[in-house]
């Protein structure tokens, strides 16, 4: 099965591709002549995967589904939450987002941090909200080469390595998209979604 996913964000591709399986093709929006910035402008990260997915359905008819991903830091009443891309800058720098935030928690004994994701599916013109989310710490500094983002700076509950120190598997299979995807994928199965790509 073909499916559209808001992104262009490579990293996250392969993620959500491992994480669905073979079985879904995943084809990203440029390979639909989407080739624009998709705005997500509201203040939930409900509110901004509903906008991506509806703004690539508008623009394709096509069965599609976008995500929203924010850290939660609770020292941080929430912050950077649905700001997390843009918490340093407006340039997406995950460099400077992970020194800001571990300047602000500078001398902060309580860690405890969420990822929450958020993924909005349009199948057949109706829509769906699928949530995902993982508990953990915020370290007081970066470990492990892998991942993106906050990963080297985040430690799930129950584990001793970073996200950046897992292997992509590890981290899958118990992450805030990963729980999210796994949700979005049996959803699809249990509906029998077919997508054509000729509509
Ligand atoms: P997005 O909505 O998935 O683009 O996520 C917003 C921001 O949250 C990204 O720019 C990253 O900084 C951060 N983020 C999202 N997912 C992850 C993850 O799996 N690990 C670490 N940081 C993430």
């Amino acid at each position: 099965m073909k499916i559209i996913f808001a992104t262009n964000n490579a990293h996250k591709l392969q993620e959500v591709q491992q994480i669905l399986g073979p079985a879904y093709e995943l084809v990203i929006p440029r390979q639909c002549g989407v080739t624009e910035e998709i705005p997500e402008e509201q203040e939930t990260l409900e509110g901004n995967a509903l906008q991506k997915a509806r703004y690539l359905y508008e623009r394709t008819g096509l069965d599609c589904f976008a995500d929203d991903t924010g850290l939660e830091v609770r020292a941080l009443s929430g912050a950077p939450g649905v700001h997390s891309a843009r918490y340093a800058t407006q340039g997406h720098d995950f460099e400077a987002n992970r020194q800001l935030l571990l300047r602000n928690l500078e001398g902060v004994t309580d860690r405890a941090a969420r990822f929450r994701t958020a993924v909005a599916l349009i199948l057949d013109g109706r829509e769906y909200l699928f949530e995902g989310e993982v508990r953990g710490e915020i370290t007081t500094a970066p470990a492990g080469e892998g991942g993106f983002g906050y990963d080297p700076l985040f430690r799930p509950e129950g584990h001793e390595e970073t996200f950046a120190q897992m292997s992509p598997e590890a981290k899958n299979s118990i992450s805030h998209r990963g729980r999210a995807v796994a949700k979005l994928a049996a959803f699809l199965t249990e509906h029998g979604a077919s997508y054509k790509t000729d509509r």
